[in-house]
């Protein structure tokens, strides 16, 4: 198959065995290298499962052009690349043009002439779009103000990884081969209180494909814009979405809840209104018991986060899954800086690497 220049907006650009094998790929990479990057590594001549990832990125140039604040998602970028045999450039909004002298369009242009891969952390999601059409090299969305995709990415690995805390019947015997086969995972119910940012849309175009449920509950105000709800219905996503305003009916019999920040990075001026709206969307322990969430529900947040969306409880508490998911937003944004800027295999479906 020839390579073909592919750029990565939004989980809806792949198809879900694309999503699938994205995962896998990550699983495989974060089981047979990280354990040779720890001290534990004085082992790894014993196990020769335990190596390097391939250099994909080897003498290629990943440009992150970024115009907002990041702690994960910059530093998972720079150690991949690295890793992967690269290097990632650093280009803050006060270090380039772009958005003072420049257009999105001229920016692409000329770096796309010098680096191999973009990816960009924007305002509004039509920068984002501007830069892919001009790019001469893959751009990859590091969140705009519709998407979120390597977010998505890293919660589906954090998942996995935690699929027996779901399935009760998970055969043990499989062990052994868990090193590079990534955990099955039922068919879950996924709540998500808070609200419709770019975070969720992943989720939306994302998870019911996958064959799991969304329960949302945003103030009717705050739900998906029409170009979000355009993609989720072309998907076939709608019939598994239940959207509701009161976010005990949206944790009814959930396996996991998920929240987000309520002021999005670029929202600060609307803090005290979005305060107000959100009240009572705390997702704590009585809201998750009077609401009849599963017993063992586990929690997401793609994290940076206030208490006032989720307390302490909860945040520091054994059903949180919010360190191990930070951690993977590594692992998984190496596995598409490894398909799409260092192999274009994006569109190579699943098991047939
Ligand atoms: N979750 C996430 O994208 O975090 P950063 O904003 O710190 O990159
Ligand atoms: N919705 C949040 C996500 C931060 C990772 C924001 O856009 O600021």
């Amino acid at each position: 198959m020839s390579p073909k220049l592919r750029h990565l907006m939004s989980l809806a650009d792949l198809t879900a065995p694309e999503i699938n094998r994205l995962v896998s790929h990550a699983y495989a990479l974060k089981n047979r290298s990280k354990p040779w990057l720890t001290p534990a590594d004085f082992e790894r001549q014993k196990n020769k499962n335990l190596r390097l990832p391939s250099q994909s990125l080897f003498a290629k140039t990943i440009a992150l052009l970024f115009s907002k604040r990041s702690t994960r998602t910059r530093i998972a970028a720079e150690t991949s690349a690295e890793l992967l045999g690269g290097r990632a450039l650093f280009l803050g909004q006060d270090d380039i043009q772009l958005g003072v002298n420049e257009s999105p369009r001229d920016t692409a242009q000329v770096i796309s002439s010098m680096c191999q891969g973009i990816f960009a952390r924007v305002g509004e999601h039509s920068e984002v779009e501007e830069l892919a059409k001009y790019s001469e090299v893959p751009v990859l969305n590091a969140l705009s103000s519709l998407w979120h995709p390597t977010q998505i990415l890293a919660d589906l690995l954090t998942l996995h990884e935690h699929a027996e805390s779901f399935n009760s019947t998970q055969l043990k015997s499989e062990a052994s081969k868990r090193l590079v086969k990534l955990p099955k995972l039922r068919p879950l119910t996924i709540a998500y209180v808070g609200d419709s940012a770019n975070v969720l849309h992943d989720m939306l175009v994302t998870y019911p494909r996958l064959g799991h449920s969304l329960r949302v509950a945003s103030p009717p105000q705050y739900r998906a814009p029409t170009e979000v709800w355009d993609r989720v219905k072309e998907l076939g996503c709608e019939e598994k979405i239940i959207w509701v305003d009161d976010p005990k009916e949206a944790v009814h019999k959930a396996n996991v809840v998920v929240t987000d920040t309520w002021i999005s990075m670029g929202q600060e001026a609307e803090k005290e209104e979005r305060l107000r709206a959100f009240h009572g969307y705390q997702v704590n322990e009585t809201l998750c018991r009077e609401g009849g969430a599963d017993p063992n529900w586990k929690f997401l947040h793609c994290l940076p986060r206030k208490p006032h969306e989720v307390d302490d409880e909860v945040f520091y508490g054994a059903r949180s899954l919010v360190f191990p998911e930070a951690e993977n937003r590594k692992w998984t944004i190496m596995a598409a800086f490894d398909l799409l800027f260092g192999k274009w295999q994006l569109g190579i479906p699943e098991g047939t690497e």
